[in-house]
């Protein structure tokens, strides 16, 4: 089979779907190429990530790895959450196809994104 059970898993049922409307940082970012959109919101209490949403505007594989890279972060210190890489993401699942990693990519992309975004609105 082209995907693994737990890609098909975070597909059909993506866990931290939606959005925060009290987030503490967001990041978005789409690719050029496949015109894909992600966005993550990030709640951050005591330096720990408290809470975790995201919107994918993408393919299925773009959507498992944002369900997974979520579940990843969730809970964990904003220094481990950024040391999240789509490798990491790709092992949760269990393997992507060649062609969909850059995927995995964009979930890494996206956390990075949404907790620099943090640290910028945290420092002043
Ligand atoms: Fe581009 Fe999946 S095909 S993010």
């Amino acid at each position: 089979m082209l995907y693994s059970e737990k890609v098909m898993d975070h597909f059909m049922n993506p866990r931290n779907v939606g959005k925060l409307d009290d987030a503490d940082g967001i990041g978005e970012v789409g690719n050029a190429k496949c015109g894909d959109i992600m966005k993550i919101y990030i709640k951050v209490d005591n330096g720990v990530i408290s809470d975790v949403k995201f919107q994918t505007f993408g393919c299925g594989s773009a959507i498992a790895s944002s369900s997974m890279a979520t579940e990843l972060i969730k809970g964990k210190p904003v220094h481990q959450a950024l040391e999240l890489t789509n490798k990491a993401v790709v092992e949760a699942l269990e393997g992507l196809p060649a062609h969909k990693i850059h995927c995995s990519v964009l979930a890494e992309e996206a956390i990075k994104c949404a907790i620099e975004d943090y640290q910028m609105k945290k420092s002043c």
